[in-house]
C-alpha cells in the first residue's frame, strides 16, 4: 500500500521533476544557509531533490536488503567524510515532506495525509536507517 503512494507520486509529479529539485534546493537553503559553507560542492545538493532517485533508492533497499548496495555504500562513505548525521538527514527529510506536500497538493486531486505519511515512513524506516548504516560501515 505504502508503495503504491509513493509509485503514484512519482506517476504524476514526474513531469515536475526539475521544479521539485530547485523546489527543494532553494528551501533547504533558505532555512539551511550553513549547508552552502559546509559541504565542498554544495550545488550537488541539488541533485537531492529527485524523487526519482529516492524511489530507486527504495527500490534497491526492497529488492537487495541483504547484499552489499554499492550506491549506498558510496553515498554513506560521502556523508561520513562530510560529518553528515542523523539530525542533517532529519532536516532532509522535513524539507523534501514540504516540498511533495505542496506540489502534490497542487497536481494530486487524490493527495492527502496517507501520501505524505507513506513518504514520511519512506525516510524514517527505510532511508535514514540504512544511510546511517552504510555511514557506519564507511567509517
Ligand atoms: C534522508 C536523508 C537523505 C537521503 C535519503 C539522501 C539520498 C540521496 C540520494 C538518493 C542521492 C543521489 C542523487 C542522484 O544520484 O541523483 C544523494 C546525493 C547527495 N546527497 Fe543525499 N540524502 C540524504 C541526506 C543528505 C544530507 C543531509 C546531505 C548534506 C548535508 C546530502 C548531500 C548529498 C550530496 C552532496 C549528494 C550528491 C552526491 C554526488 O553526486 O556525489 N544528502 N543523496
Amino acid at each position: 500500500m505504502t508503495d503504491t503512494l509513493l509509485q503514484q507520486t512519482w506517476d504524476v509529479l514526474q513531469e515536475q521533476e526539475d521544479a521539485i529539485r530547485s523546489a527543494f534546493f532553494e528551501r533547504l537553503i533558505d532555512t539551511h544557509p550553513e549547508y552552502l559553507d559546509r559541504l565542498a560542492q554544495p550545488e550537488l545538493l541539488e541533485a537531492m531533490g529527485s524523487v526519482e532517485a529516492l524511489l530507486e533508492m527504495l527500490t534497491w533497499l526492497q529488492e537487495a536488503p541483504e547484499d552489499d548496495i554499492p550506491y549506498i555504500a558510496r553515498l554513506g562513505g560521502l556523508f561520513a567524510a562530510s560529518d553528515i548525521g542523523f539530525d542533517d538527514m532529519d532536516r532532509f527529510r522535513e524539507v523534501m515532506l514540504e516540498v511533495l506536500d505542496e506540489y502534490g497538493r497542487k497536481s494530486m486531486p487524490e493527495w492527502g495525509a496517507a501520501h505524505l505519511e507513506a513518504w514520511n515512513e519512506a525516510f524514517e524506516l527505510r532511508l535514514i536507517p540504512h544511510l546511517l548504516e552504510g555511514m557506519q560501515q564507511a567509517a
